[in-house]
């Protein structure tokens, strides 16, 4: 049986293999052959809001040929306390495959062990690995291989985000500088564990000298929301702006993915300028994740 739970658990074959598929699924789209979730009715369980996600794993469950169930978690007996490994047991009676948007990585791990069907991680607060197979996936499309290459994320390196990019360098060999406030750099147990080169700064500039690719996030995650005037401070002038641009590599890219802030991680004149990279990234969700879908199964 096999799961997408995070990149920290994903073999760098697997990812390949994903990535190189994806390319497969995007050429092809329009021929709809391939229907490796033929007969198979698969759960969206999410605890947290989505448009992108929700959406790309609907249209690219029904283009394999499966059909999709959207839970609301708050909307069913989870939402009042129904233990997650007795929701997994239900559920896992009736589909073919469950995909998760929550806040505990434990939580989708503990499905994916009690249901007994396939199991994706759709964001976690450790993890958010669809988002990063797409990004690196747009990285390829529009400039090569990502090997060597300098990405330099900007923001709240502590979030989801920031960590799937951080075990992709592990795994995919490019050099990965985070920018952020100390207070909101991933903490040290983390970095070690995903291995590669992994620098955490919070000098800017420095960061995105001769960078390849600059990418940012919100400042304030969901379930953060609490925190939100703390983080405006602290994360406040932690900006992919024209000026930082000039810092990056003449051809570098500027990556979000999104919601995005204008004003806030990123500034309204690169976010537009970029728009081509970022909505690639936002599309490239669904060829990445009918890759999954089909690796998953098979
Ligand atoms: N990037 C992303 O996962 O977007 P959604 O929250 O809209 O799914
Ligand atoms: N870090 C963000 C990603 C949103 C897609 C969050 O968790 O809200």
């Amino acid at each position: 049986m096999k799961h997408l739970l995070s990149l920290e658990k994903l073999p760098g074959a697997d990812i390949e293999k994903i990535l190189r598929d994806a390319v497969v699924y995007k050429r092809e789209r329009a021929r709809r052959d391939k229907q490796p979730l033929a007969g198979q009715v698969w759960v969206l369980m999410f605890s947290k809001s989505s448009t992108r996600t929700r959406v790309s794993f609907e249209v690219g469950v029904r283009e394999l040929g499966g059909q999709t169930m959207f839970l609301n978690a708050n909307e069913i007996q989870l939402g009042r306390g129904e233990p997650v490994k007795d929701t997994a047991r239900v559920l896992g009676r009736m589909i073919d495959g469950a995909v998760i948007r929550t806040f505990t990585q434990a939580d989708v791990e503990e499905f994916a062990e009690f249901s007994g069907v396939p199991t994706i991680n759709a964001l976690t607060d450790d993890e958010h690995p669809c988002q990063i197979l797409a990004d690196i996936m747009t990285f390829r499309e529009q400039r090569g291989p990502i090997a060597g290459k300098v990405v330099t994320f900007v923001g709240d390196g502590a979030c989801n985000v920031a960590r799937s990019w951080m075990f992709a360098a592990g795994k995919l060999g490019f050099e990965l500088r985070i920018a952020a406030p100390k207070k909101f750099q991933p903490p040290a147990d983390v970095v070690k564990r995903a291995g590669g080169r992994i620098t955490c700064m919070d000098d800017l500039p420095a960061a995105a000298k001769g960078a390849d690719l600059l990418y940012t996030d919100v400042w304030v995650s969901m379930g953060k929301e609490t925190e939100s005037a703390e983080r405006q401070k602290a994360l406040n002038g932690y900006q992919i702006n024209q000026k930082l641009l000039k810092l990056a590599k003449p051809d570098a890219l500027v990556m979000h993915c999104l919601p995005a802030y204008r004003g806030k991680e990123i500034d309204a004149e690169t976010f537009e300028a970029n728009a081509n990279t970022i909505f690639a990234q936002a599309e490239n969700r669904l060829h990445v994740q009918k890759a999954v879908l089909n690796w998953v199964v098979s």
